[in-house]
C-alpha cells in the first residue's frame, strides 16, 4: 500500500518530524512548497498524510490552497501531523476535515506534536532547557504515532474548543498573510550572502543591490528571518534582540530542497 507525505516547514520542526514518520513508514516525502501553483495535483496513493506547522490556529495559507486543489481519490487513510509551539491543534484538524470532505473524504486521524515555537514576531522563543525537552520528547511522540498510522488506527476528531474563533482568526490571517512582508528589513549586518532568498519556499525574495527585497507573496514562515547568519532580518522592531531558532537537524541547505528536489 503506498504512502504519501505532504509537508511544509518554515523553521524545520514539520520537516525533521515528516521527515522521521516517512522513515518509520516507508513512505514517499513530498514538499508542498513544490506543488502548491500546479493546476493539477492528483495523490496516487491509498495512505495520505499532510505535516505542517499550526498558524494563527489554524492551517498556513499554503497548506489550505493546496488541499483544496489537490485529488485525493485514491485515498482511503487520511492523517495529519500539526506542528505546533504548544502541542494544540486550535481549529486545524476541523478545518481539514471540512476541506476533506467538499472531496467525500475525512480525515482519518490527526495528531499535535509540541515542538518549539519559533514566531518570535509576538514573543520570545521558549527558554533554551523548554526547547530541548520539546525537541526530545518529540522522537517519541513520532515513533508512538508512527505505530498508529501503520495500524491504519481511526481516530474520532477531538472536539476543538473555540474552533469557531481560531477559524475566524485563521482565515484573516491568511487573507492577509501575503502583504505583511512589509515589515520585513535587513538591517547593516547583512552581508548579502543570499541565503534568505535561497531559503524561501515560495521565492518571495530577490537580493538587489545587495539587500533582500520581499515580493507580496509572503506565508510568514519566518524561514529568511531565523535561518539568516548574520540575524540581520528583522519583523519591525518585534524581533530586536530576540533569539533565533531552527531545529538544530535542519540547515538551510535542507531547507532549500523543500522547493528543489528533496534528498
Ligand atoms: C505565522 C505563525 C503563526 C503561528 N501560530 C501558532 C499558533 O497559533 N499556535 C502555536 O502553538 N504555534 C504557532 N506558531 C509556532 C509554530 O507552529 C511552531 O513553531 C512550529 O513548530 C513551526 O514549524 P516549522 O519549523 O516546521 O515551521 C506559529 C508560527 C508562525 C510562523
Ligand atoms: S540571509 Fe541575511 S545576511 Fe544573507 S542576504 Fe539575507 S539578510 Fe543579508
Ligand atoms: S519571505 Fe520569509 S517569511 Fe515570507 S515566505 Fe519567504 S521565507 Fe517565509
Amino acid at each position: 500500500m503506498k504512502t504519501s507525505l505532504y509537508f511544509f516547514s518554515g523553521t524545520g520542526n514539520s520537516l525533521i518530524v515528516a521527515k522521521k514518520l516517512s522513515e518509520k513508514l516507508r513512505g514517499e516525502l513530498i514538499p508542498i512548497a513544490k506543488l502548491w501553483q500546479k493546476d493539477n495535483i492528483t495523490s496516487q496513493a491509498e495512505n495520505v498524510g499532510i505535516v505542517f506547522p499550526l498558524y494563527f490556529w489554524g492551517l498556513p495559507a499554503l497548506v489550505y490552497d493546496f488541499l483544496e486543489m489537490i485529488d485525493l481519490s485514491s485515498a482511503s487513510y487520511i492523517f495529519a501531523m500539526i506542528v505546533s509551539g504548544h502541542g494544540r491543534t486550535g481549529a486545524a484538524l476541523s478545518q481539514l476535515n471540512q476541506l476533506l470532505l467538499k472531496k467525500s473524504k475525512r480525515l482519518d486521524a490527526g495528531f499535535p506534536i509540541e515542538m518549539p515555537s519559533n514566531y518570535i514576531v509576538m514573543h520570545d522563543l521558549p527558554p533554551k532547557d523548554v526547547e530541548i525537552e520539546a525537541l526530545r520528547n518529540s522522537d517519541e511522540r513520532v515513533a508512538i504515532i508512527a505505530k498508529k498510522i501503520l495500524n491504519r488506527k481511526r481516530r474520532k476528531l477531538k472536539k476543538e474548543t473555540l474552533a469557531f474563533i481560531g477559524n475566524l482568526g485563521n482565515k484573516m490571517f491568511r487573507e492577509r498573510v501575503n502583504f505583511t512582508d512589509k515589515n520585513f528589513y535587513a538591517d547593516d549586518n547583512c552581508d548579502s550572502c543570499a541565503i534568505c532568498e535561497k531559503v524561501c519556499p515560495v521565492n518571495n525574495i530577490k537580493i538587489i543591490d545587495g539587500k533582500p527585497r520581499w515580493h507580496h507573496q509572503c506565508q510568514q514562515c519566518l524561514a529568511c528571518l531565523h535561518f539568516c547568519p548574520q540575524q540581520a532580518i528583522q519583523y519591525g522592531k518585534d524581533t530586536l534582540g530576540r533569539r533565533r531558532y531552527h531545529h538544530p537537524e535542519i540547515s538551510w541547505k535542507s531547507m532549500i530542497n523543500q522547493k528543489e528536489a528533496l534528498k
